[in-house]
């Protein structure tokens, strides 16, 4: 049976998650999913109970785990930890041991809140892009990198961009694969005018597609094109890969699009196995929340929209992440909504009143 270690954390990350379970209970029975469900401690709930924000025990088992579903970690309780032993470091951890290269990030405009976005709903009503971002490479680990005193009171910082060959290649891989399951269209972004990872970037890329996805269409865009393109046409995109820097901030400017920081899911993925089964960790794009945590009135729909996520990338379940979207769509479309989307007209309800809404809604549709 296929295993998935749950890694609520803290702040909202436990509220949420439990709706997640509930609806994977609904699942199980509608859908025939058979997972079988662990957890664990991560970030300040793990330093609490077990001195680290990520124990070594844990890390086998999510080393272990056919994927992992993670909450959110960090709080103002474990803000004055020194930097290598605050919550936050359990993510850089995970992604590290478990290779996960390729970071997927879905902006995705659900119908009803098409006006929640700072751009005019026309712009965005519809819009369903993913973007690709390299993980593990780039200018955020690259060597040199420091601040060293260069004399008479100044000083000299250096961070190096550095990329491979194969490090360029599987991540556009995952980025075909992806666009082959969508819209077909690929959009490779970098600053090959200006860089020479762009370069080599621009190169791979382009004979990655010869080779093997020639059936795809590329096209290359610089980095700060694609930032325009992004608020001034969005649905121009279907897949867009692009470095670990780029993508940092395109992806942020995307998930900005549908307005909603509560309604974004993502996903990690590392190199596939033998058997083709990739580790893979899926988590929300929001934190904690501190400021809500404990009152009920979380979105859990970021962290439900992970968990579908990994059940279409990591267990091939598409008819069930299927039915997890349909049904956010259609109980938003009823107007109910958490705090955080509420607007004239529509009905508060609670983290546990909508989680409940969408396992009827999945019920519903069997
Ligand atoms: P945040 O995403 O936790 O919250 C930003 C704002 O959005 C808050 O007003 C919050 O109430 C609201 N919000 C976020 N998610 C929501 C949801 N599901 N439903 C309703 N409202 C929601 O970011 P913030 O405040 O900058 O960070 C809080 C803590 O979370 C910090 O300790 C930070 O380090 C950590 N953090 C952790 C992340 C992770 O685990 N991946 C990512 C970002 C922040
Ligand atoms: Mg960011």
């Amino acid at each position: 049976m296929a295993k998935i270690l749950i890694l609520p954390g803290d702040g909202i990350g436990p509220e949420v998650m439990a709706e997640v379970r509930r609806i994977a209970d609904t699942l199980a029975e509608t859908h025939g999913l058979a997972f079988e469900f662990e957890e664990g401690n991560v970030g300040g709930a793990a330093i609490d109970a077990e001195g680290a924000p990520l124990a070594e025990e844990t890390l086998q088992r999510a080393l272990n785990a056919d994927a992992v579903l993670l909450g959110a970690v960090g709080g103002p309780k474990w803000d004055s930890l020194p930097f290598d032993q605050k919550p936050e470091r359990a993510l850089l951890r995970l992604r590290k041991e478990l290779g996960l290269f390729a970071n997927l990030r879905p902006a995705i405009v659900f119908d009803p809140l098409a006006d929640a976005s700072s751009l005019k709903p026309e712009l965005v009503r519809g819009l369903d892009l993913m973007i690709v971002r390299e993980l593990t490479g780039g200018v955020y680990f690259g060597e040199p990198r420091g601040i060293e005193d260069i004399g008479g009171g100044q000083r000299r910082a250096v961070n190096t961009q550095v990329y491979t060959s194969e490090e360029i290649r599987r991540v556009a891989a995952v980025a075909f694969e992806l666009a082959r399951k969508r819209g077909n269209r690929v959009v490779s972004t970098e600053k090959a005018n200006v860089m020479e990872t762009g370069v080599l970037w621009r190169e791979e890329v382009t004979a990655l597609h010869a080779e093997s996805y020639n059936d795809v269409s590329l096209e290359h865009m610089y980095a700060d094109n694609c930032a325009m393109q992004l608020v001034r046409q969005p649905k121009q995109f279907d897949v867009i890969v692009t470095d670990n820097l780029f993508g940092d901030m395109l992806s942020d400017e995307a998930a900005m699009l549908t307005g909603s920081l509560g309604m974004l899911p993502s996903a990690s993925l590392g190199a596939p196995d033998a058997q083709g089964r990739r580790k893979a960790m899926y988590e929300p794009v929001h934190g904690s929340a501190p400021d809500i945590a404990g009152q009920g009135v979380a979105n859990p729909l970021a962290t439900l929209l992970s968990f579908a996520m990994m059940l279409r990338y990591s267990f091939d379940h598409g008819d069930a992440a299927d039915a997890v979207e349909g049904a956010v769509t259609r109980v938003l479309d009823r107007g109910l909504r958490t705090p955080d989307l509420v607007q004239p007209g529509t009905t508060k309800v609670s983290t546990r009143e909508i989680g409940d809404e969408i396992r009827r809604e999945i019920s519903k549709t069997e």
